[in-house]
């Protein structure tokens, strides 16, 4: 009789639980501070939080709440960290953009993250402020399907794996070179790290590979990542790609990978031997372990899109029974030769939406188009849209917007096109930029579109690969192209399955056009990924539908002159 009475209790609960949607809230303590760690055998500084690098994996279900408080237990700056992927509906001063969503958080000082993750997928979350994420301020973010959901593809278990790249200089080194003059590169970086681990100037299938010298490993942190599978079964493998500038190739040594996933949205399948991921790209691919059993076998990442001068990262997938140090029979897949970019265009062309996902409005309302340019200022080299390069002011745009601060950022309207007579083919003729805080103010719940347009950098016959990142929203994919974009290639413009997606590259000397609804309201950047070109500038700010935001916390925009000022005037 108590039994059932307990029975019936607990049907209630459940039924009460479900009635509430089954959402969760989970909650999580976090601190942001150095360690000392060897990421790849050398020990250097690296940003962690809790002690951790990488960071801790958040792992929710979808329609769960996140709420996070934030301490900086760094000595002497501030910090926010943004999650890369997750749209913020009706939380946007919780995007973790510093001078865009919300003040950098002070030293000793916290900061409660409160938002809701809405959509299954493949995330991560990383630092926003300077180049922090560079300095190692980077986790994994996945979001299950909700109770009761499924997802459309099967598998028998999963792994993750977060990809960046590494460098032995500081931030603090890079930063201040990059905005010297003449400026002063960082080069590339000394390695790529695998869930962040990685080796530097040494191989770890030196013995499959003539010429090189095994490695060292000096610590733990360097061990190379171990896959343990069983034979015969599907894994589901999330990758993440939080470089800061390098683009990568992953490859496993005799399994083919099909691809169901893209930044959290998914993708009508497809098989592929090796693929791409630019910096703040997500995808999952399935692996079936069907190969011969008494060997394991190597995963490799490896460096495109810049003439390489890092060695690949190895992972190794393990079939039982073999021993997880042994070496697989075969060398590393090799990575495709860097600058074979009709290579890169024919896997990412592949990409298209799963049948059923939403599909674009079929017109937009406005299009802009952002033309890529390198630039010169004042001796300063930068990157530049339309010739603006981007600054960002004292006071976040989300509290001087929502409140009409005056002179906090510029007002004046940013360009929404270029010159026509604007050669992409060859340097400019003239090279000088400027900067500006000014941002683009979209009609709430309009359609954009955007043709993203790349050109010849600084340097004769040079055009750099750009993976293209939007806060706040997914767009659509509609098309891309080699040269300059043309009226008439919007006929080309793929309306029937144009993948959804959160980042997106533009190659050497072409075009991307993509299209989103400006539905949420907030301050959104939309920048270049590779970190040390955002430093540089390239990036814009979109706005829309910022008299809706509510609930802002004070904390988040009160700094700057102007932000300070709504303290004086008691925030509503
Ligand atoms: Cu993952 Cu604004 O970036
Ligand atoms: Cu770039």
């Amino acid at each position: 009789m108590a039994n059932a009475l307990l029975l019936f209790i607990a049907c209630v609960v459940s039924v009460l639980l479900h009635a509430a949607g089954g959402a969760t809230v989970r909650r999580f303590k976090w601190e942001v501070g150095y360690i000392y760690a060897s990421p790849d055998c050398e020990e250097k500084l690296v940003m962690a939080i809790n002690g951790q690098f990488p960071g801790p994996t958040i792992r929710a279900k979808a329609g769960d709440t996140i709420h996070l408080q934030l301490k900086n237990t760094l000595h002497t700056e501030g910090v926010v960290i943004h999650w890369h992927g997750i749209r913020q509906h009706g939380t946007p001063w919780a995007d973790g953009t510093a001078s865009i969503s919300q003040c950098a958080i002070n030293p000793e000082e916290s900061f409660l993250y409160r938002f809701k993750v809405d959509k299954a997928g493949t995330y991560f979350y990383h630092g926003h402020y300077g180049m922090q994420r560079a300095a190692g301020l980077y986790g994994s973010l996945i979001v299950d399907v909700s109770d009761g959901e499924e997802e459309p593809f099967q598998y028998d278990g999963e792994f993750n794996l977060l990809l960046s790249d590494w460098y032995h200089t500081s931030i603090y080194d890079q930063m201040v070179g990059l905005s010297s003059r003449p400026m002063k590169w960082i080069g590339e970086p000394q390695s790529l790290l695998i869930n962040g681990r990685g080796q530097t100037n040494c191989s770890l299938a030196a013995s499959l590979v003539p010429g090189s010298s095994a490695c060292e490993l000096t610590s733990k942190d360097c061990e190379p990542v171990v896959l343990k599978v069983l034979p015969n079964k599907t894994y589901r493998l999330r990758i993440a790609s939080a470089t800061s500038l390098a683009s990568l190739n992953l490859a496993i040594g005799n399994h083919s990978m099909t691809v169901v996933e893209a930044d959290g949205n998914y993708v009508e399948p497809f098989t592929v031997d090796d693929m791409d991921i630019y910096s703040g790209e997500s995808y999952s691919v399935l692996v079936t372990t069907n190969q011969k059993t008494s060997s394991n076998y190597w995963i490799s990442v490896g460096v495109r899109g810049r003439k390489p001068n890092t060695q690949s990262a190895l992972a190794i997938i393990n079939y039982p029974p073999n021993a997880p140090s042994k070496l697989p029979e075969s060398s590393p897949p090799a990575t495709p030769l860097w600058n074979d970019y009709a290579r890169s265009k024919s896997f990412t062309y592949r990409i298209l939406a799963r049948q059923g996902a939403p599909k674009p409005p079929p017109n937009a309302d406005k299009r802009i188009a952002l033309l890529n340019t390198q630039n010169k200022m004042d001796g300063y080299t930068k990157w530049a849209i339309n010739n603006v390069s981007l600054a960002l002011p004292a006071t976040p745009y989300l509290g001087s917007m929502r409140y009409h601060l005056k002179n906090a950022f510029d007002t004046k309207k940013p360009p929404e096109s270029f010159p026509s007579d604007y050669d992409v083919m060859r340097p400019a003729k003239n090279q000088n930029t400027t900067q500006s805080t000014n941002a683009y103010v979209f009609q709430f719940n309009s359609t954009i579109d955007v043709i993203l347009q790349n050109a010849n950098a600084i340097a004769e016959n040079v055009s750099e690969i750009h993976p293209w990142h939007l806060h706040g929203h997914d767009f659509w994919v509609l098309g891309y192209g080699d040269g300059r974009f043309q009226e008439k290639d919007v006929s080309t413009f793929n309306l029937k399955n144009p993948p959804l997606r959160n980042t997106v590259v533009i190659f050497p000397y072409g075009w991307t056009a993509l299209r989103f609804i400006a539905d949420n309201p907030g301050v959104w950047a939309f920048h270049c990924h590779i970190e040390p070109h955002l430093h540089m500038g390239m990036g814009v700010v979109f706005a829309e539908g910022v008299e809706n935001v509510r609930n802002v916390p004070t904390e988040a925009i009160t700094c700057g002159m102007t932000g300070k000022m709504l303290i004086n005037n008691h925030l509503p």
